[in-house]
């Protein structure tokens, strides 16, 4: 059986996934960024090691690597997965937020990794599982700090895969769909939209998308569920494929967006956007400062 970690475990994928490794016999060290947090859940307090891991603190990821050091001396399985989202333009999004998706999403995985390898390379085997998106094989308007942190985790990933492999250590990228966690919640939440930037219809129109009223409720096809089941069978297999889509609607609209050429791409943009008043410069209050 395996040792884990993961990060990001209070909520959503990472909860589910805390708690499917559990149950497949992994000891499992479940990353919360503060252990205080009034809702952790009691469940996974229960049954996995909470470790108080906020990925963007070099001294929380050294002291959380210590106390698997010193309680197993070894670690098997990295997972990368705690994320944030926040909508915004390219132009205008205030940078303290597009670092903040930069520093989460791309250099906490980058710091995690970095943190576990030389364990894993002194073990001469280990597995990194970095939770990416589909956004990374699209840039959607609004979603431009989100996309780019996502690719560029893959990428990097990719290139990590082949640097590490030799020592035995096995990278996997998961692309899932869209799953019912409080991820577009918080993203609503903490997205600011200025009012007098001439993108403010936009990315109002885009939050309002997003917001708890409009996401369908939790089902058999985006429960994170299937993303916990997909982790534990990836861990338990040791799959060394690098690239994984998960879910229903990842295979079919991953697919789709691999075989499109690049004139095909804007239809498809505009298409999901579901904003196609702002494509043909249409919006109520837009002023073109
Ligand atoms: N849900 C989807 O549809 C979907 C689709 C594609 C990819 N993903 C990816 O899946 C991963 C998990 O997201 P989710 O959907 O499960 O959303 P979620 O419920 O919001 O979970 C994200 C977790 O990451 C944690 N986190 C955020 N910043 C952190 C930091 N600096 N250090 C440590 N933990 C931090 C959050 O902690 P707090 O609770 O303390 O904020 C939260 O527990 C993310 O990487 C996301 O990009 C999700």
């Amino acid at each position: 059986m395996a040792v884990i970690l993961i990060t990001g475990a209070r909520t959503g994928i990472g909860f589910h996934t805390a708690i499917a490794c559990h149950a497949a016999g992994h000891t499992v060290y479940a990353g919360v960024r503060q252990k205080s947090h009034k809702l952790i859940p009691p469940e996974l307090d229960k049954t996995c090691r909470l470790l108080e891991l906020n990925i963007c603190k070099a001294s929380d990821i050294a002291s959380a690597l210590q106390t698997i050091r010193d309680e197993e001396g070894h670690l098997d399985v990295l997972i990368n997965n705690a994320g944030i989202n926040r909508l915004g333009a390219f132009e205008d999004m205030p940078e303290e937020d597009y670092r903040q998706v930069m520093e989460t999403n791309f250099f906490g995985p980058w710091h995690m990794a970095r943190a576990v390898l030389p364990m894993m390379r002194a073990q001469e085997y280990g597995q990194i599982i970095m939770i990416s998106s589909l956004s990374a094989l699209i840039g959607l308007p609004g979603d431009s700090a989100y996309a780019a942190s996502k690719a560029a985790l893959e990428l990097a990933s990719e290139s990590l895969s082949s640097e590490v492999a030799p020592f035995g250590i096995n990278v996997n990228i998961l692309q899932p769909g869209a799953f019912a966690t409080e991820l577009m919640t918080k993203t609503e939440q903490y997205t600011q939209v200025n009012s007098d930037s001439p993108y403010a219809p936009l990315i109002e129109a885009l939050r309002q998308n997003i917001s708890p009223t409009k996401t369908p409720p939790t089902s058999e096809r985006n429960d994170p569920n299937i993303v916990a089941e997909y982790i534990t069978h990836l861990i338990e297999t040791n799959d060394t494929s690098l690239r994984h889509l998960v879910g229903d609607q990842a295979i079919k609209v991953g697919h789709h967006i691999k075989s499109l050429n690049e004139n095909d791409r804007p239809k498809l943009i505009r298409d999901v956007t579901d904003a196609n008043w702002w494509f043909v410069g249409k919006a109520p209050s837009m002023t073109h400062k």
